[in-house]
């Protein structure tokens, strides 16, 4: 079950677009996040130091049981069924971030797909402590990558896709032992602000891509975004029309007021989570867009696992209108 927010501003959110009249071909995004898919069964724990021990004993007493390698083989196989156009997957695929959990997930996403048709972005554990680049990020590169840039630095990248512009942000950044904090800085915020001003002018769907949720208090406070109230305000001047995170490991949908704009704002919980608390079951969402006159139709399927039928179905559905400002 998705678990939303009541907002009456939840089914017509404003849209910052002047998108053109007409329809055109439909664009189906998948989001999928937080799989933490590495195993650290090689890891000598004498290594480790500081917070990273502490994450690899977490690792050892839950988290191994938590996440399951064969709940991402049945998401591939529905992947393969549900045929996105792109995927997104909002952070966190590993545990620490040790060069090695890099080497396991690069090769899980190859299985996903090709890059141009996948979009990573970082998660927390994947910056759990400060790392060489070339032994860890650089490892996901082309995944990682905007449409004009081979190296991703600076954030945000930008990837457009049919319709839809791609913005994905970094929230990633290491912090204090039993903190999970994210922050976007003002020099990201920056960028992002000009990013949105063009996209919009072209009138592309803005598509935001963040780990940590970026509205207030949806979250308990030593996982939260720090400047989230900057990144309301850059989003108050220019509008998205969608954003979708991770790292709460639940389903998600709220509302962002941004000045006099209401954005949806959709999480996805973990992709591989097999424990016993039904409001964390896998899941993953797929978003179809289509263009309409004066806005944009969005319907929002949500896919479960099931752990008697081992494989994924559909758990929900729902229908949105994006319109167009003082619609
Ligand atoms: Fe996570
Ligand atoms: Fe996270």
């Amino acid at each position: 079950m998705l678990h939303v927010k009541p907002n009456p501003a939840d089914e017509r959110w404003n849209s910052g677009t002047q998108p053109e009249s007409g329809s055109g071909s439909p664009f189906v995004l998948a989001q999928l996040s937080d799989p933490h898919l590495s195993s650290l069964s090689g890891v000598r724990p004498g290594n480790l130091f500081s917070k990273r021990l502490l994450g690899y004993l977490s690792w050892l007493r839950n988290r191994r049981r938590l996440h399951c390698p064969h709940i991402l083989d049945a998401l591939l196989s529905d992947l393969a069924q549900t045929a996105p156009d792109h995927v997104a997957v909002t952070g966190d695929l590993t545990h620490l971030g040790l060069p090695d959990e890099f080497r396991q997930a690069a090769r899980w996403l190859k299985q996903l797909g090709p890059p141009e048709r996948v979009t990573v972005i970082p998660g927390n554990h994947d910056a759990y402590v400060s790392g060489n680049w070339l032994e860890t990020f650089s490892e996901w590169a082309p995944y990682l990558a905007g449409d004009e840039s081979s190296v991703v630095d600076p954030y945000p990248i930008l990837r457009v896709r049919g319709p839809v512009a791609l913005i994905g942000l970094s929230s990633a950044r290491p912090s204090a032992p039993f903190l999970a904090v994210g922050s976007l800085g003002s020099a990201q915020l920056a960028r992002f602000e000009n990013v949105l001003e063009q996209a919009g002018r072209r009138g592309l769907l803005r598509i935001v891509l963040l780990h940590h949720p970026p509205v207030p208090g949806s979250i308990a406070w030593r996982k939260r975004l720090t400047d989230a109230r900057l990144l309301s305000e850059t989003l108050s001047r220019q509008g998205a029309e969608l954003i979708l995170h991770g790292h709460a490991h639940v389903s998600m949908a709220r509302t962002l007021v941004a000045g006099m704009r209401n954005i949806p704002v959709f999480g996805a919980p973990s992709a591989s989570y097999a424990g016993s608390n039904p409001q964390k079951a896998a899941r993953y969402h797929l978003f179809r867009f289509e263009r309409r006159a004066g806005g944009w139709q969005l319907l929002l399927t949500v896919r479960a696992y099931s752990p008697v039928a081992r494989r994924f179905a559909i758990a929900q559905e729902k229908e949105f209108l994006l319109t167009e400002p003082g619609l």
